[in-house]
């Protein structure tokens, strides 16, 4: 039996202190699957939506994209940012990214790079990213017996990863990481965010800037990176504009990173909270691939993403209005009793693991899922056969933002094999 649904649900549901604290939010998210688990609400600061709870409900939305459009809300921006960015730029979108567009456009952008995203080519990376998985275990050692493994460990592999598929050099990894740190940290200065739009809407710009040097570069020097394709590209033979292109280079960018870190500190830190499951993964490195589907239900790195209804229809029982809009509320679905035995268990060998929906569902799936998980297996089977008695060293602590977000403070200590 869960809580009864409190009365400031509704803020409660955007409100990103919620999202510090993986408690209070599955408490909240718990009792909304229970009590009323497609939501009409009406926060405060915020254009009403329906909260969309249960696993079912998020995966026959996302299915069904010819009625539930990415355009025009993909993420919760507060009214106030809202009308700043329509005075702006004219548009309640901060850029034409892959996440913002439906089909046809969705379907031809989407085209240019997914077999750069799909299962060969991401195979084809593995050597690099061991390489890679090395370098950030070696750190660990480097730092002695103890280390802030969010901060200085996890922050940075995927972040050089995405780099390596853009094609972004090293030397310029520490501007990278501010930007997306600022594009994604929401107002929680301790990870890196400002104060909310006007330090995003800098932010944008100058990942702008940036990548039309890159473009420029790869134009006249090819490579075989996403950013010569992304540079070259054509769509029904015209180019792709300056803002797509931009768009696209910035949803990889972002997209690739903050994700992929959390996923990897709060795996590690569920392994480090259930001894069980870290020995028997240990003793049995052939669960890796089912530990990292785990991982990423467990963590649930992103909180949610948006659609909006072209026609009225019905969504677990309740009538949508054409013109609503609705929030697929992700870690709530990666908790639903109806689908994952014991969910509130972190279990390495779940068998249903696989089930999650922390990659979203249809046409929108997440294009760097294979990257992700291969990342994720490989640095976690370097630093398991290294790293031995990983204890906490401190407090953990969440970023505060009601969008992407994760651990920002994982202190542990070890001792090197
Ligand atoms: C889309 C989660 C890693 C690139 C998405 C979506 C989710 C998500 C929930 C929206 C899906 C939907 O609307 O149905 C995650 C998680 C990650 C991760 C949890 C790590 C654990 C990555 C990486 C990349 C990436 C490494 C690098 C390329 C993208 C892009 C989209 C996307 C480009 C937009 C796809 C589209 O709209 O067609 N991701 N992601 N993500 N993700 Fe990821």
């Amino acid at each position: 039996m869960t809580d009864a649904l409190p009365e400031d649900i509704d803020d409660i549901i955007v409100d990103p202190r919620t999202y510090g604290d993986e408690h209070s939010y599955h408490r909240a998210f718990a009792a909304l699957r229970q009590h009323d688990p497609v939501h009409w609400a009406e926060p405060r600061d915020y254009r009403p939506f329906w909260a969309v709870t249960r696993h079912a409900d998020i995966m026959a939305v996302e299915l069904n994209a010819k009625n539930f459009l990415n355009d025009p809300r993909q993420f919760l921006v507060t009214k106030t940012d809202e009308d700043m960015l329509l005075a702006q730029s004219g548009s309640s979108n901060f850029a034409r990214n892959l996440v913002a567009m439906d089909d046809p456009d969705h379907r031809a952008y989407r085209a240019l790079t997914s077999a750069w995203f799909g299962a060969k080519s991401v195979r084809a990376l593995e050597e690099e990213i061991t390489a890679l998985a090395r370098e950030t275990v070696d750190r660990m050692i480097e730092k002695g017996d103890s280390c802030d493994f969010a901060k200085e460990i996890a922050a940075w592999y995927p972040l050089r990863t995405i780099m390596i598929v853009l094609g972004v050099p090293r030397e310029d990894e520490p501007l990278m990481l501010a930007l997306s740190q600022k594009v994604f940290g929401g107002t929680d200065s301790d990870s890196g965010g400002g104060d909310g739009m006007a330090s995003m809407v800098e932010a944008f710009e100058a990942f702008n800037r940036y990548f039309n040097a890159i473009t420029l570069d790869r134009r006249t020097n090819p490579r075989n990176d996403v950013a010569t394709i992304l540079a070259n590209a054509t769509i029904d033979g015209q180019p792709i504009g300056e803002k797509e292109r931009n768009a696209y280079y910035l949803i990889v960018a972002a997209a690739g990173h903050d994700t992929t870190s959390s996923a990897i500190s709060g795996g590690l830190l569920a392994l480090i909270q259930n001894p069980e499951e870290m020995a028997r993964l240990r003793a049995n490195p052939d669960l890796i691939g089912n530990a990292v589907e785990e991982f990423i239900r467990w963590t649930t790195p992103v909180k949610h993403f948006f659609r909006t209804a072209l026609g009225d229809c019905e969504v677990g029982g309740k009538a949508i209005r054409a013109g609503d809009s609705l929030m697929m509320c992700y870690p709530s679905g990666n908790r639903d009793e109806a689908v994952f035995d014991t969910p509130f268990a972190f279990r390495v060998e779940r068998p249903d693991a696989r089930k999650h929906i922390a990659f979203g569902y249809g046409p929108h799936l997440c294009l760097g899922n294979m990257l992700a998980k291969l990342e994720i297996r490989i640095l976690f089977t370097e630093l398991l056969a290294r790293i031995d008695d990983i204890r906490l060293a401190g407090d953990p602590a969440w970023v505060e933002a009601n969008f992407v977000s994760g651990l920002k403070r994982l202190p542990i200590r070890y001792t090197v094999r």
